[in-house]
């Protein structure tokens, strides 16, 4: 795993960005693997000015998303295709057709686990964002998930749940579970980068880099990715 420790959370933003935008400069048909939270909002801001700066074209780029709630409608505010087309999709000049998450509201989740798997058979990305969770997730693969996980329906954790309802009016609006890729399905990424900021992820980033591989802390598989960048600010380096 390539670490790379920033000051800042502003300076992880822009070291991902350049290794994202730099994939799309080489391949502009790149598929991209995305993620939500809060984590890598700056790099979406970065890859945006990016494009609008530089003219870097998302035309013939494909994406596809970790995870999205159970039950919240697309254009909920706090379902992960609202954040999506608000903190990436509606600035860039990318073909929302060409843009995949899961659905949230199917009617058999099940059947939309199976549709989604078949997408991600197709489109292998070339490069996987990736945040953390404090309890070591990845995607909504809480610990415990099998490392051989495809797209399945999560029963999430009360630490989860407690740690988003920040972007909630109260922590009994927080959906009680969610649709993710798997672990597999991560793993199969081409190369991951992943944005870890804030003292509070240290102790999982510390599992994730020099602990044990473990289905208690999903993160430490990454140790058998082989093209895994870490970038990360001082604060969640702290344990490092
Ligand atoms: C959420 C998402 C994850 C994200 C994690 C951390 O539950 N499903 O994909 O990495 O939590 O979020 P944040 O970056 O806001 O700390």
């Amino acid at each position: 795993m390539k670490i790379i420790v920033t000051e800042n959370y502003d300076e992880m933003s822009k070291k991902a960005a350049e290794i994202i935008i730099d994939v799309i400069k080489n391949n502009p048909n790149a598929v991209l693997g995305l993620a939500t939270g809060s984590s890598p909002i700056g790099t979406y801001r970065n890859m945006i000015n990016d494009h609008k700066e530089n003219g870097t074209s998302y035309k013939n780029v494909s994406t596809v998303n970790l995870d999205e709630y159970v039950s919240l409608d697309k254009d909920h505010d706090q379902s992960y295709a609202y954040f999506m087309r608000k903190n990436l999709f509606d600035e860039l000049d990318i073909d929302q057709t060409n843009t995949h998450l899961p659905c949230g509201t199917a009617k058999d989740l099940a059947k939309e686990c199976d549709r989604y798997n078949g997408i991600l058979a197709k489109l292998v990305p070339d490069v996987q964002v990736l945040g953390i969770g404090s309890n070591g997730h990845i995607g909504f693969n809480e610990p415990g998930t099998p490392l051989d996980s495809v797209t399945h329906v999560v029963d999430l954790t009360e630490s989860t749940i407690k740690d988003n309802s920040r972007l909630f009016a109260s922590v009994d609006e927080v959906p009680k579970q969610a649709l993710s890729m798997g672990i597999k399905n991560i793993m199969q990424a081409k190369s991951i980068v992943m944005v870890v900021s804030g003292k509070n992820k240290a102790e999982a980033v510390k599992g994730m880099v020099n602990g044990e591989i473990t289905p208690e802390l999903p993160a430490s598989v990454l140790q058998l990715h082989p093209f895994v960048t870490l970038v990360c600010d001082k604060g969640a380096a702290s344990l490092l």
